[in-house]
């Protein structure tokens, strides 16, 4: 029988919590089988609660034995946890209960990964360990001893007392108990310090498993990075005496901010040249400081509940952008995060799965660790940076800290801290937390001979459950070039709050060229039709690097859409400018090498589908085939000085530098190899020194169906590596012809290394063959169903991964009948599926919906 529809969790229906946590004492005996977790708590009733009845969370718990106050008592066990009678006055919980790690394929609670001891509490994995009020809202120090024969024992806060086969941990500072961690096996650290700002000496420990050793040196360089920064930034002091970083090969996100006790997933920590790319390198400090910034902004000051997760996630965000930005300056982090957000945000914004930055209710929290609440929450804020300011912006940060250290707050509690410090009126910036959707923004202009007037129009399309939509303040940030390409006016922020609004630059000798939208100013679609020349224009001349690439990607997409649609395509001029562009050395290799990408062909679709044209994925793949080869042969003559320009001649080093010319050089690779059939390619592929070379080379000879030898031999070479191996799988469905990106992905998963339990392994066959658009929406329908049968079969063992695939099929209403009918029958065959989890039918329901 299926049980009832699971129950949506709303906003509106928060209430304090009836009881609050002085104090968590845990004893964690460990066995695989078998864990004990004895728990003593104490309780106070809260004042402002409504009542005092008394629950506590709890999943796939055996309970052992409960107390109150000493006194043995049966508690009523209900859905979720449990209930009890205890006195109207503080008391003492005391609880015995029995878990199964080994058992545990979810990856939530307490797990084994490879042999090792790892908790995973976010959002409400802490339930799994122990009865706990598990929301939080309920924050509380909590001490922590460990009983086991593992060599390392670990958890948050500070070590404060060990003996043979057991370690004691306390932490001081109260949190709630989706920050708690425990670790346990054999583990080796890397060991360092770090010197705060009032001059307290910080440990730092980042634990891996033996033979990882070499991997751990960039990490604990961009620990330090960020720690520094985080001071010198955002005047915020690590208040610990250990801070430790532990990497774990099964784990179902990138990384965790436990409280002190930071646990990675080895691929967002691990890293060396031989077997990480300069993506890799920037990935991993982009994780580390990420989470390491979470410290103050999250853990200090955590959630009220679940709803408010952008609170931490969208301001943690921005933070660790801005801290790459510093890293690595130039202006390409910001097209990268732009990318990203567009590649995965507004995909979201923009079909069934479109939800608030602050939603209104939710069924399975899991599903809510979106792009929407992290990279669009970041956008919001670094919108409202804009509009106040960067002074008034470091005094509102102040005076959050300031004012809620220590609890557990809203997003609105947020706002308010901006109205207070600038006294601005922020009622209508709100509607970025509570109206889901991409606002479009059209632009007319208009020029009298002095003066030039843009009009701006915006309208946001319906999303799910909201037909109604507001207009938004939208800062858009603009500069005016003369013909000459001088700039005439500076970067200005215009500020938009009605539907159509015009603003005028007056007095002005003549016809200026706008750049709008600079820095990506806000996360809108802007749509200004305008000439193949402006455009070119603006990649020749605009002084803003974001608006500079998004010229050159306008004119791109122009191409591709008129190659498409029929019509004559600017060719001439996008093969003119990016000539122009390349021989202009005055552009870092970096800019350049993001200027010679085209479009994502996932992009591409969705512009079609706005522009009312249903989008063939093989239409779409054999355009941009075609433009890339026009490309290559216009660019012939300039390809072999490209090439020996992006040689890096020093030894290896993951800069943004090094890491810029080596993005160029596989650029005019993959031009090459489409003129030589992949003789360069093999030969970088020899000579590679690192692994970004390696891989870059192995990409276009798979492109050029020449890959077999490289494929075996880097096997060979890497079968001792999980991380390099991920890579080994994903790059062969990525780069697999659409006609055979599902069979690639299939014969892969009978490949004695695919571990459907491991998720990063999943990911690199699943998650790749849901990356190569093509061959995900053959018109076969071979990979709807492969990718179906798949989620099915893992939904049982880790219903999160399972739920987070099902996201692949997000864009299905764009497609012909034939594809929707696939897609849906997919879709349909998921959803009957038996004991189907709360996560994949949340996602399956909504998608379908
Ligand atoms: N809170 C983590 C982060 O953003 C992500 C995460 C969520 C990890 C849920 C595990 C589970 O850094
Ligand atoms: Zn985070």
């Amino acid at each position: 029988m299926k049980d009832a529809e699971p129950q949506a969790i709303r906003l509106a229906d928060y209430a304090p919590p009836n009881w609050l946590v002085n104090e968590v004492q845990l004893t964690f005996r460990l066995a695989p089988r078998a864990t004990r977790v004895l728990s003593r708590i104490r309780f106070r009733p809260n004042p402002e609660a409504g009542g005092r009845a008394f629950f506590l969370h709890g999943e796939h718990l055996k309970l052992i034995r409960a107390s109150v106050d000493g006194a043995e008592i049966s508690p009523r066990l209900v859905d979720g946890g449990l209930e009890a009678d205890v006195p109207d006055a503080p008391f003492t919980w005391e609880a015995e209960v029995e878990i199964d790690p080994e058992a545990n394929t979810a990856l939530e609670g307490l797990y084994l990964s490879n042999g090792m001891y790892c908790t995973q509490c976010e959002a409400e994995g802490f339930r799994r360990i122990t009865f706990y009020p598990d929301r939080p809202d309920v924050m509380a120090p909590f001490t922590v001893r460990i009983e086991g024969p593992e060599p390392v024992l670990l958890s948050n806060g500070n070590p404060t007392a060990s003996g043979a086969g057991w370690a004691e941990w306390t932490d001081p500072w109260p949190k709630p108990a989706y920050l708690f961690a425990l670790v346990a096996g054999d583990l080796v650290a890397l060991e360092d310090s770090f010197t705060t700002m009032s001059g307290r000496e910080v440990t730092l420990k980042l634990w891996v498993r033996p033979g990882d050793e070499h991997k751990t040196e960039f990490a604990m360089e961009a620990l330090k990075k960020s720690m520094r920064w985080d001071e010198e930034v955002y005047g915020r002091e690590y208040d610990l005496d250990i801070f430790q970083i532990v990497a774990v090969s099964d784990f179902n996100m990138g990384a965790m901010e436990n409280k002190g006790l930071n646990i990675f997933n080895t691929s967002a920590v691990l890293a060396s040249p031989d077997t990480s790319t300069d993506a890799n390198f920037e990935r991993i400090e982009a994780i580390v400081a990420h989470e390491y910034f979470h410290n103050w902004t999250g853990n200090r000051i955590t959630c009220r509940d679940w709803f408010q997760l952008s609170l931490k996630e969208g301001l943690t965000v921005f933070r660790d952008q801005s801290f790459t930005a510093d890293m690595r300056p130039g202006g390409v982090s910001r097209i990268e995060d732009v990318m990203a957000l567009r590649g995965r945000q507004f995909r979201e914004d923009n079909g069934p799965l479109a939800h608030q930055v602050q939603p209104d209710s939710f069924v399975e929290i899991n599903n809510f660790y979106t792009a929407t609440i992290y990279e669009k929450g970041a956008e919001v804020i670094r919108m409202l940076k804009t509009l106040v300011g960067d002074a008034a912006y470091r005094d509102a940060l102040d005076l959050y800290f300031a004012r809620h250290d220590g609890e557990a707050c809203t997003i609105d509690d947020w706002l308010k801290v901006f109205e207070d410090a600038t006294g601005r009126d922020l009622a209508q910036f709100r509607l970025w937390y509570k109206q889901a959707g991409t606002p479009r923004l059209d632009v007319t202009e208009d020029w009298d001979g002095a003066n030039y007037t843009l009009t701006f129009r915006q309208h946001m399309p319906a999303t799910p459950g909201q037909n109604e939509k507001k207009p938004m303040v939208i800062p858009i940030a603009t500069g005016l070039l003369g013909p000459n390409g001088d700039e005439v006016v500076p970067t200005t922020v215009l500020e938009m709050t009605e539907a159509e609004q015009s603003f005028t630059f007056e007095g002005l000798a003549a016809r200026p060229v706008p750049s709008i939208l600079r820095g990506f100013s806000a996360p809108v679609i802007l749509n200004r039709e305008t000439s193949p020349e402006e455009r070119a224009f603006l990649l020749a001349h605009d002084t803003d690097p974001f608006n500079k690439w998004e010229a050159g990607r306008a004119l791109a997409k122009d191409v591709l859409i008129a190659m498409i649609t029929g019509e004559e395509p600017p060719l001439a001029a996008y093969l003119g400018a990016l000539a122009a562009m390349l021989r202009d050395e005055g552009q870092s290799p970096a800019f350049r090498a993001l200027a010679l990408r085209l479009p994502g062909e996932d992009d591409i679709a969705q512009t079609l589908f706005d522009a009312n044209v249903t989008p063939d994925p093989a239409r779409i793949h054999d355009a941009a085939e075609t433009l890339r080869q026009e490309v290559a042969e216009h660019l012939q003559d300039m390809l072999p000085r490209l090439a020996a320009e992006c040689v890096v001649a020093e030894p290896f080093a993951p800069t943004g530098e090094q890491a810029g010319q080596r993005a160029l050089a596989l650029e005019v690779l993959k031009l090459t190899t489409r003129l030589d059939g992949g003789k360069a390619a093999a030969a970088m592929f020899e000579s590679a020194g690192n692994m970004t070379l390696s891989l870059g080379a192995l990409g276009c000879l798979l492109d050029a169906e020449k890959g077999e030898d490289a494929l075996a031999a880097f096997a060979a070479k890497w079968q001792g590596d999980a991380l390099v191996m991920d890579k080994w799988f994903m790059m062969q469905v990525v780069h697999a012809a659409p006609e055979k990106a599902a069979a690639t992905a299939e014969a892969l998963t009978a490949h004695p290394a695919f571990n459907m339990k491991n998720p990063n392994r999943f990911r690199a066959v699943f998650g790749a063959l849901a990356m190569n658009a093509a061959g995900f929406h053959h018109a076969s329908g071979k990979g709807y169903d492969l990718l179906a049968d798949w989620i099915i079969r893992l939904d049982p063992l880790n219903p999160q991964i399972a739920a987070r695939m099902s996201s692949a099929f997000e864009t299905w209403k764009r497609y012909d009948a034939d594809r929707q009918a696939q897609i849906r029958a997919a879709l349909e065959r998921i959803k009957a599926s038996e004991n189907l989890s709360r996560d994949t039918g949340e996602m399956v329901g909504r998608i379908l919906a």
